[in-house]
């Protein structure tokens, strides 16, 4: 039988939080989340702090509707890096993903993130190291990108992470320098497949709709995908995924291009799900906060659906959350 097809969120700093996972699992059709990440420079965090990061660890690391919520750490010292993965275990994780991948200056220039991937030794050792730390049981992953500069280091990054013990890998397919450009690299997948064979890769970038999702498929041979941009703007398109899976599973003498044709049918973020986001976030941190976060979505809907921009546009100046709050319910 074939392996099934896993699909996760993506982490984004600043996007992704508790609220935005509770709601997007909510919708069915994402099989794992991880946190925004979490910086580590040489001491341990205190439990607060990974309760502000997860508070799924209140309720076994998985969110309301039961999809498990892996820990990201990030950061360039391999002790540090392992006394946090523990905490986070001892105090509920179900899996720890580590992040070498972020290519903000800050993090960069503090030797973290992106920075790393210009050393294989560098990244075998973290992983190495937090995997030992932690009991088998728990997954311990790795995110990188092709690379810093140059795409092709990609094959020797993965092997050391294979060789180091992690459980998978996800591969952003651009390089640090590359930032956000399109398009992603999902060619270099099916050379790191080559390199790596034990454990599954996760291919990552650019998949917006069911057609990328397609493409993405076609050309990476995976059955792991991970997901973020595409779903600000498609709150929806987890489950479009699946759908489209599933009817694969029904009529396989179709062919992909004309299923996805099929189902690009529109559904409704309705106003009812943006007011119980922004609710939500005010009970996370505060009205401001929330107000903020609905912009940032809103913004993200807006390209895909004419209400969405007009209600964006509309509200877009509206700073004072209790103004804020209203409007939303008008
Ligand atoms: C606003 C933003 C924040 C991000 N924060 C993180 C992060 O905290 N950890 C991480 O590993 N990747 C982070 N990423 C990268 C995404 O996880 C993902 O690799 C990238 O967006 C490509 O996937 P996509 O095309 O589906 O969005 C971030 C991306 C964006 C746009």
């Amino acid at each position: 039988m074939k392996n099934p097809t896993l699909l996760y969120l993506a982490p984004m700093e600043g996007v992704t939080d508790f609220v935005l996972r509770d709601l997007l699992t909510s919708q069915g059709g994402i099989d794992f989340c991880t946190t925004e990440f979490l910086r580590v420079t040489d001491r341990l965090h205190p439990n607060a702090v990974f309760l502000r990061y997860c508070p799924e660890l209140l309720t076994g690391s998985r969110t309301r509707s039961g999809t498990p919520v892996f820990v990201q750490l990030l950061g360039g010292q391999a002790e540090p890096l392992a006394i946090n993965a523990i905490r986070a275990v001892q105090m509920g994780a179900l899996g720890i993903d580590l992040n070498f991948g972020c290519p903000a200056k800050t993090v960069n220039r503090h030797d973290g993130g992106a920075t790393l991937l210009k050393s294989c030794d560098r990244i075998h050792t973290i992983v190495k190291t937090v995997r030992q730390a932690v009991s088998n049981h728990i997954p311990v992953s790795a995110k990188i990108r092709l690379g810093f500069d140059d795409p092709s280091v990609c094959l020797e990054n993965a092997k050391a992470i294979e060789e180091a013990g992690a459980n998978h890998l996800t591969v952003h397919c651009r390089t640090k320098l590359d930032g956000y450009k399109p398009p992603a690299h999902w060619q270099w997948i099916p050379k790191i497949k080559e390199h790596v064979k034990s454990i599954p890769v996760i291919a990552n970038g650019d998949i917006f709709s069911v057609t990328d999702f397609i493409r993405c498929r076609q050309e990476t041979d995976c059955n792991r995908f991970m997901i973020g941009r595409g779903v600000m703007s498609d709150p929806f398109l987890f489950n479009k995924i699946r759908s489209h899976l599933a009817e694969e599973r029904k009529a396989d003498k179709w062919s992909s291009e004309s299923l996805a044709v099929e189902i690009q049918n529109e559904w409704h973020v309705s106003t009812e799900v943006i007011q119980t986001f922004f609710d939500r976030s005010a009970d996370y941190i505060n009205g401001y906060f929330a107000t903020a976060r609905t912009k940032q979505w809103l913004k993200g809907l807006s390209l895909r659906s004419k209400d969405a921009k007009a209600l964006f546009e509309e509200i877009k100046v509206i700073r004072n959350p209790t103004e804020f709050r209203v409007r939303l319910r008008v």
